[in-house]
């Protein structure tokens, strides 16, 4: 008997496990649909020219970081892709040299888990480029894990290898002036809380791995772009070196899955 009542207790609470799953499933493509439908999103209308500036753009081999290096080459710029993976940045240039007929597009070698790899990549590009108008600092991970030099993959890519690439790269931008440091950060900062003692001991922006703290780690990762923008757009008054961080809006990106995984986290934990 009491076996019984066990079961059936199991068994709703699959049962109810499923609903969620569904309604969770269901939502997620009534907003996709409405996203691509009524809430268009609305295009850039500027026309300027990039002819004569050079780019550096991180993970710029596929999502909105391929779609900018695209715009950024049909306006004439220089346009150099700093990517970890030769093959995908190359399939990459060859889509975007078609595409503008731009040949000013090219590969360069940088793995932003890997401070020393950035500080590679900086020494090349200052060696090889004059200028520099605009540094995009787009690539992000959504992913547990840590860096060659043991801070979390997050924190690690999404903040610290561009923190050290900008620093390495301003004396280029500000000789190049006036310039720009875009860093591609996310509105899910709103939901970050970021311990800045937990830096020190853990080198990482948050501890746990189930899938909210994970995606914690990547709002807290947001965050640090923001207040690393701040702080550098205060330092830089007066120079002509501007920068900003965006929210680049809802994309089809990798990560997305990874924001369905966190919410499905949260629908499961209210029951
Ligand atoms: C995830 O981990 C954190 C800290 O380790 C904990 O506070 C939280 O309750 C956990 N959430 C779930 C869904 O297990
Ligand atoms: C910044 O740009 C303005 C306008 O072009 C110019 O007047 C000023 O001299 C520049 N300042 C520096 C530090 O280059």
């Amino acid at each position: 008997m009491e076996q019984r009542v066990d079961q059936t207790h199991h068994h709703s609470e699959f049962t109810l496990r499923m609903i969620t799953l569904l309604l969770g499933g269901l939502l997620a493509a009534v907003y996709f649909l409405l996203r691509v439908t009524i809430l268009k999103l609305p295009r850039c209308k500027s026309d300027a020219k990039l002819h004569g500036k050079t780019v550096v753009i991180t993970g710029a081999s596929s999502g909105i970081g391929k779609e900018t290096a695209m715009d950024l080459a049909r306006r004439g710029a220089r346009v150099i892709l700093a990517c970890r993976d030769r093959e995908r940045a190359e399939a990459a240039i060859q889509e975007i040299i078609q595409e503008t007929g731009n040949q000013q597009v090219l590969f360069m070698q940088l793995d932003l888990a890997s401070l020393l790899s950035v500080r590679t990549f900086a020494e090349n590009l200052l060696q090889s480029e004059s200028r520099l108008d605009l540094l995009i600092n787009n690539a992000g991970v959504l992913s547990d894990g840590q860096t060659d030099d043991g801070f979390g993959m997050m924190f690690g890519v999404n903040h610290l290898g561009h923190f050290l690439l900008t620093v390495l790269l301003l004396d280029r931008l500000k000789t190049s002036r006036p310039s720009r440091v875009v860093t591609v950060a996310s509105n899910s900062y709103r939901w970050s809380k970021l311990d800045f003692s937990i830096l020190l001991d853990h080198r990482d922006s948050a501890v746990g791995s189930n899938y909210s703290q994970i995606y914690r780690k990547y709002c807290n990762s947001k965050l640090c772009n923001i207040l690393f923008t701040c702080e550098l757009s205060r330092r830089l008054q007066g120079t002509n070196v501007t920068c900003y961080s965006l929210h680049p809006g809802q994309v089809t990106a990798a990560n997305q899955l990874g924001v369905l995984l966190y919410l499905y986290s949260v629908l499961l934990q209210m029951f």
